[in-house]
């Protein structure tokens, strides 16, 4: 199978793309990266002399590269994205252009080449829930310009299902941590500053809630859906695991034996949504997927992994671990 992978250099991309060279070597990966905010090149510098891996260095929205690239591809697997919602808040502009511009691109070179398209999307689409759990019927209720452009894809997606009969599937995963993580995100940065024993900022009381799912679980539902998933659904993938930030933090301090005392709160961004919950009996019952990690096993394999992997985070500007200032950025 020849797969296109867009944003391959980012964190679940690249954990997608090391996870099916070791389960499938015969299947020929192409990634378009744009090196854009979340990339980092020493994500997959173990497959730089493979020759079932090549890497491209472009945008999604460039409309001639994207046409070379999926003509030339059996599936196309839809990874790239602004993804910060911080960054969103700041300037959204950029959020438009990967986000929707880059996914209309891509599927108009899929329904012109007539390819499989997988789109990954986020559980921030449904917004904040009181209570209960979205499923795939919930309504789009995104908040933040990330959650937004998100949502435009996704219904983007569906038009593209519906007028033109495109063979594409919507995915939408819960919050992902795991190796390969960009530092300025809630887990990867708390381990980084507490490594350093620097201080650790958290929005206002620490409470909001997230649904919390390992990386290699999530490539695993991925791949399932595109061996097994049904063209034109959405699949909701989710651990059931929903932990409030500041427990988080508080478990990342006890298992590196670091004092609370690190824990800094700081003003909440604004519209932060309170919780996002995902409702997975979908994947679970048609495709027999479940996850195979409990958080703290998760949480300890990811500690270790960049306690292990210093170089990899070594070069971080203090700026991108440092408490998010909208107004200055
Ligand atoms: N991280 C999560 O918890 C999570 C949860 C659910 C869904 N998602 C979705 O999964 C996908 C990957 O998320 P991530 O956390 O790995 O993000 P990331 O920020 O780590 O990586 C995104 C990658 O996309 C690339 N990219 C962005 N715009 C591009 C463009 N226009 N052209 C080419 N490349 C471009 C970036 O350079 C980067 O390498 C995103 O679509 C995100 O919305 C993420």
């Amino acid at each position: 199978m020849r797969l296109l992978v867009t944003g391959g250099l980012g964190f679940i991309g690249s954990n997608f793309i090391l996870h099916v060279n070791e389960k499938h070597p015969d299947f020929r990966i192409t990634n378009i990266d744009a090196e854009l905010p979340g990339s980092n090149k020493k994500n997959l510098s173990s497959l730089q002399d493979s020759n079932h891996y090549k890497y491209v260095k472009g945008n999604i929205t460039n409309k001639k590269l994207v046409d070379k690239l999926v003509s030339g591809s059996d599936v196309v697997i839809n990874f790239a994205a602004e993804s910060h919602v911080d960054r969103s808040i700041a300037d959204p502009r950029p959020f438009v252009d990967s986000n929707i511009v880059g996914v209309y691109t891509v599927l108009e070179a899929v329904r012109k080449y007539k390819k499989k398209f997988i789109q990954i999307s986020t559980d921030e689409v449904f917004g904040s829930l009181k209570k209960g759990s979205a499923s795939e019927k919930y309504l789009l209720n995104p908040s933040s310009p990330y959650a937004a452009s998100k949502a435009s894809a996704e219904l983007l997606v569906q038009s593209y299902i519906i007028t033109y009969g495109c063979n594409a599937i919507t995915t939408r995963c819960t919050n992902n941590y795991g190796p390969r993580q960009s530092p300025e995100k809630l887990i990867p940065k708390t381990i980084i500053l507490a490594q350093k024993n620097k201080q650790i900022p958290i929005y206002g009381t620490g409470k909001n809630i997230r649904d919390w799912i390992y990386v290699l679980d999530h490539c695993d539902a991925i791949l399932k859906i595109l061996f097994h998933g049904k063209s034109g659904a959405s699949y909701n993938i989710s651990a059931a695991n929903e932990i409030d930030n500041l427990t988080i933090v508080r478990k990342i301090l006890k298992i590196m034996g670091k004092p609370l005392d690190l824990i800094h709160f700081t003003k909440d961004r604004p519209g932060h949504d309170f919780r996002y919950s995902l409702n997975s009996r979908k994947i679970r019952g048609e495709l027999c997927w479940k996850p195979k990690y409990n958080f703290e096993k998760g949480l300890e394999r990811t500690i270790n992994w960049y306690i292990e992997n210093k170089k990899w985070w070594a070069d971080t500007p203090s700026s991108i671990l440092s408490a998010y200032n909208w107004k200055t950025r």
